[in-house]
Parts: C-alpha cells; structure tokens; sequence
C-alpha cells in the first residue's frame, strides 16, 4: 500500500482548512504537519494551536513530524490533541529508544526520520522500535526544495535493512517529490509519500486524486 501525505507547510495558512477538505474529498491517506522551532530548523512553522484545529476538521489521520531540539518535550502534547504519527529526529533525541516508548505510551506509531546527512547505518539498532522511517530529501526547515538524489540510496538500503529484518516498515520520504520523481522513490522502496507543493500548488483535488491512481496503478513491488 502506497500512502499519499500532503504536508500541510505548503498550503496558505489563510485558507488552510478550505484546503484540507479538499484534499480530504479526493482521498488523501494522511497529512503531514511540519512542527518547527527556528533551532534544529532556521525556520518556524507552527506548532500544538494549529495542531487542535485541523485535528477538529479532519479524521484523516495526522502525521506529525517533529523538527524541533529534545522533540520528547513535546510528545505528549502532539499525542493529546490528535497526532496519529509521531516522528522525531535521530539528530535531536536524546534517546532514541525511550522516544519510541513514550510515543507508543501515548497510543502514536512511532517515526524517526534523517537528515539528508545522516547515514541510514543509525537507525540499525531501532529497526524494531519503530512504525516508520522518515528519509529526508531536503534539508529540512523549508517546502519547495530541489529533491537530492543522493536520498534514493539511503532510500533502498533501508529497505534492504527491513526486508533483512522480515520487516514491512513504512518508508517516508519527504522533500521535493513532484509527478516527474516519484517514481524514483517507489522504485526505491519509499511507500509514505510526502508532498507538500506537489499537492498544494495547483488544483488540490486534481493532484491528490493523480497521485491516488498512480499510486494504486503502479506495478512495481510494493511492501
Ligand atoms: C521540510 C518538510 C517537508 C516539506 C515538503 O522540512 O519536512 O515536509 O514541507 O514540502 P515539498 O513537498 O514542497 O518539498
Ligand atoms: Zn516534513
């Protein structure tokens, strides 16, 4: 199953819930909401008041991702007003393990996700901690990037490492995905995928409903 995951960073704010019903009345599997805090991040986007307002308009499940320093701080709070997935950051935990605990405590699947620097060999010892791996494929603080493909190889040898494992983990990508590169990462092995200009540029319904039938048509192995 491939799962579309529209980051809610690229929509206008101003008319952010018109947007997400939209992108809700053309199927989307999830939204994704980029939590940053101008410290591990030079950016600031939002944080837990925006998180109980769209957690009010929508049942779709949410998928927080976490760019912020000691992202165990705010654990709780995300899992308190709604978040279904939450991920933190391998480069700004503490411990990566008692992270994983307290977000399943909290009743979330668990996501850790890497900087486009960081080597997928770090997540090894977490394989069977966590519900879903997030590959960056920007740098992360801001929407609109340039994909960087040096990401797809981390892409398939993470697969690699779950398929080892006999685990069917999500993959996550995140970071400039667009109609011409997604094939690369499926083919890679990514079955979360992120897009926040992609969807939120254009016609929301038209764009979600292209990547729901692609993704429901494509041939090559999905986990
Ligand atoms: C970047 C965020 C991404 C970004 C995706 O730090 O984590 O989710 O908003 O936006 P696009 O798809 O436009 O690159
Ligand atoms: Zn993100």
């Amino acid at each position: 199953m491939i799962l579309l995951s529209p980051s809610i960073l690229a929509a206008d704010f101003a008319c952010l819930g018109d947007y997400m019903r939209l992108a809700d009345a053309a199927g989307t599997d999830m939204f994704h909401v980029d939590v940053m805090d101008g410290m591990f991040v030079p950016n600031i986007s939002f944080g837990i008041p925006i998180m109980e307002s769209v957690r009010k308009i929508t049942h779709t499940p949410i998928d927080v991702h976490l760019m912020i320093v000691r992202p165990e701080r705010y654990i709780r709070e995300f899992a308190r007003v709604g978040a279904d997935i939450i991920t933190v950051h391998y480069e700004a935990c503490d411990d990566i393990n008692a992270a994983a605990a307290l977000i399943h405590e909290c009743g979330c699947k668990a996501g850790i996700s890497i900087k486009p620097g960081t080597d997928t060999s770090v997540l090894e010892p977490f394989l069977d901690e966590y519900d879903l791996f997030l590959i960056m494929t920007v740098e992360p603080g801001f929407g609109g990037q340039k994909y960087m493909n040096k990401c797809t190889a981390k892409i398939s040898a993470l697969r690699a490492m779950l398929n080892e494992r006999g685990l069917e983990s999500y993959i996550e990508v995140d970071g400039g995905i667009t109609r011409d590169n997604v094939d690369t990462v499926l083919d890679a092995g990514a079955n979360v995928i992120v897009m926040g200009s992609s969807v939120f540029n254009g016609d929301i319904r038209d764009n979600v409903a292209y990547f729901k039938k692609y993704f429901a048509e494509y041939k090559g192995d999905v986990v």
